[in-house]
């Protein structure tokens, strides 16, 4: 059994070891290439997340989709680059939107240079996405073009909140559209460069979409659960942007049902400014002992389990265990 990737991915077979490990390599020289302007100052701030780390979640799915067609067909890596750089390029630009300080251990782009600095070279990781893009062909392009409308969308209702909406099917479409949609384009791509049947790009696109909400849905769970020695982030960024994901909703949904006196006291103590650090901090103790996080790990732990339901029809092999894997990986985030 090996390791694989930054993701920590476990991995039985040692063609399919080999193949990902290759794969994952070639992805980083992919992106610094990439990433390289004539102007130091822009491959500096480019840069500066792509070697800060990540998990490389979306490239490694990418080269595991293309087992199940040629693994080595020249598209399958500048396609782990595109849904890498796109990723990286909405981190620059959700920075900014969350004024979060901390990315990938690091300081954020905008604390470091400031949200002028920080949404530009988002814009710049954009366009060489869509220069690596171009290579791959029209489909591949139109592809990633309504995925990426999906994807801001997604920021967008966020941002818009549910006006009258139900607040958690509200979330769940946010969910969908902002990381459901560029993971799906990851098994996608994978499974389509590599040439696999038009059956298997579809399981494989779906796999994605159950299991980028599952991702998302974790990552809510640790913004709450978890210290920023993990998440290489700042707990609690959500909370402090007012943004209430799926614990709060839960939360918000007891309260209502049960009228629980400090049900209702969290509630309020929520819509105070959570800017204030005590208030902040009194809020994240109170959550994370709460029973909305204990259901918001169950709802993750379902959409894992459904992702992982989805590879049935697919071939059995290493391929399918390793994406099956996944799926445990990501309910295990969740805690
Ligand atoms: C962060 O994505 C944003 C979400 C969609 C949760 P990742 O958790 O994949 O971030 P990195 O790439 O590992 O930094
Ligand atoms: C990230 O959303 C989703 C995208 C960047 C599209 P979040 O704001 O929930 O993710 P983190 O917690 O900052 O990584
Ligand atoms: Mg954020
Ligand atoms: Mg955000």
């Amino acid at each position: 059994m090996s390791v694989i990737g930054p993701f920590g991915l476990s991995v039985r077979d040692r063609t399919l070891e080999a193949d990902t490990q290759a794969g994952l390599t070639a992805v980083e020289e992919g992106l610094l290439e990439a990433t390289k302007s004539d102007v130091p100052f822009i491959t500096e701030a480019a840069q500066h997340l792509v070697r800060a780390g990540g998990k490389r979640f979306r490239p490694l799915l990418v080269l595991l989709a293309a087992q199940f067609g040629d693994p080595y067909a020249p598209g399958v890596v500048p396609s782990a680059v595109v849904v890498e750089l796109t990723h990286l390029a909405t981190l620059y630009h959700d920075d900014v939107m969350d004024e979060a300080e901390v990315r990938r251990g690091v300081s954020s782009a905008n604390a470091r240079w400031g949200n002028s600095v920080a949404v530009l070279t988002g814009d710049f990781l954009f366009a060489r996405a869509s220069h690596v893009l171009a290579d791959l062909g029209p489909e591949a392009v139109r592809v990633q073009a309504e995925a990426f409308e999906r994807l801001v969308t997604g920021q967008i209702l966020e941002t818009a909140g549910p006006r009258g909406r139900d607040p958690i099917e509200h979330y769940l479409d946010v969910l969908a559209g902002k990381t459901g949609s560029l993971i799906a384009v990851s098994g996608r791509f994978g499974a389509m460069m590599s040439g696999a049947d038009e059956s298997i790009v579809n399981i494989l696109t779906q796999y994605g979409e159950r299991l980028g909400m599952a991702f998302q849905l974790a990552d809510d769970v640790l913004d709450i659960a978890s210290d920023s020695h993990e998440s290489g982030k700042t707990p609690g960024t959500d909370l402090r942007e007012g943004i209430a994901t799926l614990p709060v909703l839960h939360l918000r949904a007891q309260a209502e049902a049960t009228g629980a006196p400090e049900d209702r006291e969290l509630c309020e103590l929520l819509a105070g400014d959570l800017t204030d650090d005590a208030r902040h901090a009194e809020v994240l103790r109170r959550l994370r002992a709460h029973p909305a996080l204990e259901q918001a790990r169950q709802d993750t732990l379902r959409y894992a389990a459904e992702a992982r339901s989805m590879l049935a029809p697919l071939p059995e092999g290493p391929a399918k265990s390793a994406l099956e894997g996944l799926c445990d990986a990501v309910a295990h985030r969740a805690g």
